[in-house]
């Protein structure tokens, strides 16, 4: 749905993002990952038309944003990273104002307004004035704002960035939502966890150029290999004689110890692990709980960018 071609970006000297490829399938959840200064900011503006790429191209489902801008703006909707709204309006009209802005006919628009603010919890607050919102509403405001003209994909820049554990958890599960009606997502963010549950896929972008980008799960299997997992165990008492104990034993490699737990590589699927923990145990390591590195996209990150980050 959105196809990412060889984009280049510079500001004078600078290259801000350099041959940066990828796509992202239709109705994927796709997380667009890297730390400050990474790009991804540059990257959505140019996919929202408002920068015109140096280099490349970037198609929304199949059109072109330096082509036909007019027409991928019709498509999009862009929540911006840093939002501005208007004093002395109430939410209601403001959306309202958008959607005379997207020309919708005024017999829909009242109830397009009232399904927008029901979908993103703003029905309670309709008479506030948008001056006075708190962080979490502005911008689930923000986003209630790129839903009014149905856009098959929304590009998202930040949205979770100043939000309490709570609006998090919301603004997630608005997300999942807009997914299952079908709607493409490429969310920016550089915190890992926050985008763990939400993403099936991810991007990972570094100094304007992309790492890696793909499925979740693929990246894991290629990673690991499909017969092949990474643990985690805790264990009682010795952790130096667990370690080598774990190394002795068949199919067991690249043992380390960190955080608290010993990691490990571990060349079955989960059906051997019954039997590992069996040795485990037959050899006195006590072992009190074992885990799989599962989703854990801080994992993935800090191995793809591993050497890369001086
Ligand atoms: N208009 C501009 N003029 C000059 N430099 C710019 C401009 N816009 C962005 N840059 C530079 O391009 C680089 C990438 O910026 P960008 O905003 O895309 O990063 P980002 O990944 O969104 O970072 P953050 O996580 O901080 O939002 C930065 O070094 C930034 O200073
Ligand atoms: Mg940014």
């Amino acid at each position: 749905m959105i196809s990412v071609r060889h984009v280049c970006k510079a500001f004078k000297q600078f290259r801000a993002v350099w041959d940066l490829s990828f796509n992202v399938p239709a109705a994927d959840v796709y997380g667009f990952v890297g730390p400050n200064g990474a790009g991804k900011t540059t990257t959505m503006r140019m996919m929202a038309t408002l920068l015109d790429p140096d280099y490349g191209d970037i198609e929304i489902d199949g059109i072109s944003v330096l082509d036909e801008p007019e027409t991928v703006r019709r498509m999009i909707g862009y929540m911006p990273d840093y939002i501005g709204v208007y004093e002395g309006v109430e939410i209601q009209e403001y959306l309202d104002f958008f959607a005379r802005a997207y020309r919708i006919y005024p017999a829909r628009r009242k109830k397009l307004v009232d399904e927008i603010m029901e979908i993103t919890e703003l029905t309670g607050v309709r008479d506030k004035d948008v001056s006075v919102l708190s962080k979490g509403m502005r911008q689930r405001l923000c986003l209630a704002k790129t839903l009014v003209h149905d856009p098959k994909v929304l590009i998202l820049d930040e949205p979770a960035a100043g939000l309490d554990p709570r609006a998090r958890i919301e603004l997630r599960l608005l997300l999942k939502e807009l997914q299952k009606l079908g709607k493409t997502i490429i969310i920016s963010s550089h915190i890992l966890t926050e985008l763990a549950d939400i993403c099936n896929s991810v991007g990972f972008i570094e100094r304007g150029v992309m790492l890696q980008s793909g499925k979740i799960d693929d990246i894991l299997a290629a990673r690991t290999g499909p017969a092949n997992q990474r643990l985690r165990i805790r264990v009682l008492g010795d952790v130096q004689a667990a370690m080598v104990i774990l190394r002795s034993l068949t199919g067991v490699t690249g043992v380390e110890f960190e955080r608290g737990l010993i990691q490990f590589t571990f060349a079955q699927n989960e059906d051997g692990n019954p039997g590992l923990l069996r040795e485990l145990l037959e050899r006195n390591v006590a072992v009190v709980s074992l885990e799989q590195e599962s989703r854990n996209l801080e994992d993935i990150f800090l191995k793809v960018t591993q050497g890369v980050i001086a």
